[in-house]
């Protein structure tokens, strides 16, 4: 068996132990002592471990032919590094060549800084850079602190569809699941396209969210959640935006909009609690090289109350703020992400929960205030990325859903099992999104969705 990284940085091995480790090369550089030093990493932490390979080594001639990229495995001993930086390192007794890299100058991950859009064309090698590395890391802690957090106050995961009927949001941005041959639809008596015919019987898609499902749930076992890939086929080409990403959907009953302004608030301040504790190595990486603020941003979060705004509030301040915005201001408009950097970066200086947005601009299932002009919706922005969190109370009475239903254009029948749940002991019920990308993005500072996720998948390009 062989040893991972991490384990001997962390003292796990005595000084004088014999160890095996397996991994990368990520650097070697050779002294005119005689000996190298070959950085090794496995994935496994943020710093790779140092090998020093004396030219005593029986294929000493081949070790010094490595380069970045190789795979090796080095059997030696653990000792107190002389070198500055880190405190242990590995006396090679050893070297295994695994594997070696065919032409070294064409190598794409060569050891220096490389644009993200490069790493971006070069994803399946991407994870061999130390950016790519920390991001996956960070993704990895947030997405286990998130069960953590759900599975401690007593919430059940729920696996909701990814293939489904229903627009959850309402914005008609799905992709079609069909099995028809889409040069040669069948087409019904009126002309149109008969999609009893497929596959399911009827019209599929990718689903948006896994809302709807989960809040049949909800209004049984109470405190549920979904965590799952969700799909939107929204033209929208920016940093922000993919067409498959992960969703986290808690969805509570007897619980109304502050309740689950409150759940949103203490969630994120797990999770940020998690990756400062658990992944200090990357998070001293992301705040060296892609945000200063990284660490201290964080820290200051989770000690302060978050505050709660109203979406009317909000259209005065930006109105107030003698700012110039690309998309006006007036009570009605939707919040773009310039207005939420603004309010998120230069008014606050944090995260904002942002509540009680005009209904026009909202889902059809978000309760009526009453006021009846707005719904009982929040939205959680954040410094640098806007919104990562959109939720609401749901409208659980009957007759004000079908007059929304109504209102709106919307078919009552293709609602009739969401309907159920109002018609059969229905409760007061609340949840929320929250954007895993978004997250990650948020957390590391990193700039683009894009680079938070292994594959992303944007308007124009699904490689791999
Ligand atoms: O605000 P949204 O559309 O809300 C819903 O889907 C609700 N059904 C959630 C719920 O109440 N259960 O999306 C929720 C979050 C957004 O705040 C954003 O963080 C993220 O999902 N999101 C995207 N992330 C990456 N790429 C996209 N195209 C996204 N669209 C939404
Ligand atoms: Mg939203």
């Amino acid at each position: 068996a062989h040893t991972p990284v991490v384990d001997i940085l962390k003292g796990q091995h005595d000084e004088g132990a014999t160890v095996t480790v397996k991994g990368w090369v990520r650097t070697r550089r050779d002294s005119k002592a005689g000996l190298s030093f070959i950085a090794l990493h496995d994935g496994s932490c943020f710093d790779p471990i140092q090998v020093i390979a004396l030219n005593s080594l029986e294929n000493y001639q081949q070790v010094q032919k490595l380069t970045t990229g190789c795979s090796i495995a080095v059997t030696g001993t653990v000792k107190a590094s002389e070198g500055k930086g880190q405190a242990l390192e590995i006396d090679a007794a050893e070297i295994d060549i695994t594997g070696w890299v065919e032409n070294p100058d064409t190598y794409p991950m060569a050891a220096k800084r490389h644009s993200v859009e490069f790493l971006r064309e070069h994803a399946h090698l991407r994870a061999r850079t130390n950016v790519i590395g920390a991001v996956t890391r960070i993704r990895n802690c947030l997405s286990q602190a998130i069960h953590r957090f759900f599975h401690e106050r007593g919430y059940f995961w729920i696996s909701t569809p990814i293939v489904t009927a229903s627009d959850c949001e309402g914005a008609g941005e799905m992709f079609r699941v069909s099995t028809l041959d889409m040069l040669n639809l069948p087409k019904d008596d009126k002309g149109q396209v008969d999609f009893s015919q497929d596959f399911f019987g009827k019209e599929a898609f990718l689903t948006v969210s896994g809302q709807l499902n989960v809040e049949t749930f909800a209004c049984a076992m109470s405190k549920v959640y979904t965590f799952g890939p969700t799909f939107r086929a929204e033209n929208s080409n920016t940093s922000r935006h993919l067409a498959e990403f992960w969703m986290i959907e808690p969805e509570v009953a007897f619980a109304d909009l502050s309740d689950i302004a409150q759940l949103a608030e203490e969630m994120l301040k797990y999770v940020f609690k998690a990756v400062l504790e658990e992944r200090a190595d990357d998070m001293a990486f992301f705040a060296q090289r892609i945000n200063k603020e990284a660490i201290s941003r964080l820290e200051k979060v989770i000690g302060q109350d978050f505050v709660r705004m109203d979406y009317t509030d909000a259209i005065d301040i930006l109105q107030k703020s003698g700012k110039k915005f690309e998309f006006p201001v007036a009570w009605g408009v939707d919040l773009s992400s310039e207005h939420e950097r603004y309010l998120a970066e230069e008014h606050v200086g944090a995260p904002i929960i942002m509540q009680n947005y005009p209904k026009d601009i909202k889902a059809f299932y978000m309760r009526i205030n009453d006021d009846n002009k707005t719904v009982a919706a929040m939205d959680v922005l954040a410094p640098g990325i806007g919104e990562i969190i959109g939720g609401s109370q749901r409208e659980e009475r009957l007759d004000v859903f079908d007059r929304r239903l109504e209102e709106m254009g919307l078919d009552k029948e293709d609602y009739s099992w969401y309907r159920d749940l109002r018609r059969y002991g229905t409760v007061p019920h609340s949840g929320f999104g929250l954007g895993f990308e978004r997250l990650v993005a948020y957390v590391t500072g990193m700039q683009n969705v894009r680079d938070v996720i292994p594959f992303p998948r944007a308007p124009g390009s699904a490689s791999y």
